[in-house]
């Protein structure tokens, strides 16, 4: 591993980190800030100054937990602190473009979780708000950590080296089961309110990000099916614990879709198909991904992160076929800092790569990736989406 940031004294100057939410995401990004500078050589040192969330006890309970020196319990007064630098954003969708906007107009740099806003009309004011303050040295990045994994970095990689040719087929699954049973909680990511939809902008929000930034080109237009499978289900009790909950008395309306399923079409003419469940029986966080191109393809399962396939079709049929690359070698991305080859990593890393990339973003003053244009992107690709479905799967362009 590389040397920890701390022994290379006071020099590196701080960056002072404020996070709003405190639970699934909340817990996943503090992992990500309280380590990354411990393995990766940084030129900025993060430091947990503050975490916010509603209920003082549980809040600071959380801070003490997750190693964040203060607790608040307003994320306005968080982002007026003096000792935050940036404001990392984990809550529902819901809250996304109050608090980055008024992060942005504090002067703060920003990370927000995705999908960036529930409606293209937010995102579009939070990028505008985001190209402005990049004028003024503020950066503001979107939380789609699966371009993080090193083996689909390692895709991008040689997508970008041309080692697939011309791009024909774009094939994306994200299936989990947390639905299946209509006796689960209508928790907050089953409100259109609160959620912007269901699995369309949760599971959905991040294979369109992943398939376009692999395929390195935007999505055109899309043809649309979605379905809510259960309509009616009982109330939540008590506090959401990564994606479960407890049931309490009465029901309620589920409001967004439990299943989207949409073909679309890349601007260079390759095509792609989708397809975002919670109600894959026995998938429990199945992101699998695979392109197809004139010289070759490449696959990818979430469930076995440490591992991309490549075939390599410019190899004599006699002994071409799908390989298994280990992506854990010194010379595969991001793993220069971590263990020997072999050891492989998990999902709780791609939150240390992205506060890495963020951290060298900010002191190079460059804007990072993805950035709120790029969230916005994705944003009016899941529009598309839900307009193709509500018209009985009409081809929809996607507004450029
Ligand atoms: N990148 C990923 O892989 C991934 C995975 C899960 C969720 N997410 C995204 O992260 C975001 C949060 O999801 P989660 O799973 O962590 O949800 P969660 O329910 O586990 O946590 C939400 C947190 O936000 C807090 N909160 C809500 N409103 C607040 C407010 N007004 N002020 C202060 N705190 C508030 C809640 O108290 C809670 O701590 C969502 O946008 C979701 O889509 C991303």
């Amino acid at each position: 591993m590389a040397q920890p940031q701390q022994s290379e004294g006071a020099e590196v100057p701080p960056l002072r980190v404020g996070m709003v939410g405190y639970a699934f995401m909340g817990a996943a990004h503090s992992q990500g800030w309280r380590t990354v500078g411990r393995v990766f050589d940084l030129p900025r040192r993060p430091v947990l100054a503050a975490v916010c969330g509603r209920d003082a006890d549980a809040v600071r309970r959380a801070a003490d937990r997750h190693g964040w020196a203060a607790a608040e319990t307003d994320w306005r007064v968080l982002i007026e602190r003096d000792d935050v630098d940036l404001v990392d954003i984990c809550t529902p969708g819901d809250s996304h473009a109050e608090i980055a906007l008024a992060a942005l107009a504090a002067g703060k740099h920003v990370l927000c979780e995705k999908p960036l806003a529930n409606t293209v009309e937010e995102a579009q004011v939070m990028t505008r708000a985001a190209e402005e303050a990049f004028e003024r040295g503020q950066l503001a990045m979107v939380g789609f950590n699966y371009r993080r994994v090193p083996a689909t970095a390692l895709a991008r990689r040689m997508v970008a080296e041309g080692r697939l040719g011309r791009l024909r087929h774009v094939r994306v699954t994200y299936l989990q089961d947390w639905l299946v049973d209509p006796q689960f909680p209508l928790t907050w990511r089953l409100r259109r309110e609160q959620a912007g939809s269901g699995s369309l902008g949760d599971l959905g929000a991040h294979i369109i990000d992943l398939a376009q930034y692999l395929a390195g080109e935007p999505l055109a237009g899309v043809s649309a099916l979605t379905e809510t499978f259960v309509r009616e289900r009982p109330l939540a009790e008590g506090t959401v614990k990564g994606l479960a909950a407890v049931s309490g008395t009465g029901t309620g309306q589920v409001t967004v879709d439990d299943a989207a399923l949409f073909t679309g079409r890349f601007t260079s003419g390759a095509l792609a198909s989708f397809e975002a469940t919670r109600y894959a029986t026995g998938r429990k966080n199945a992101l699998r991904i695979e392109l197809n191109g004139e010289h070759g393809s490449l696959a990818f399962d979430l469930e076995r992160l440490n591992e991309l396939s490549y075939h390599d079709a410019t190899e004599p049929a006699a002994h071409a076929g799908f390989r298994r690359i280990l992506v854990t070698e010194p010379d595969h991305p991001y793993l220069d800092a971590w263990w020997p080859p072999g050891h492989g990593l998990g999902y709780e890393h791609t939150f240390v790569h992205q506060a890495r990339d963020l951290v060298h973003a900010i002191a190079e003053g460059r804007r990072p990736e993805p950035s709120f244009a790029d969230g916005l992107q994705v944003q009016r690709v899941l529009a598309a989406v839900e307009e193709s479905a509500e018209k009985n799967s009409v081809y929809t362009p996607i507004a450029v």
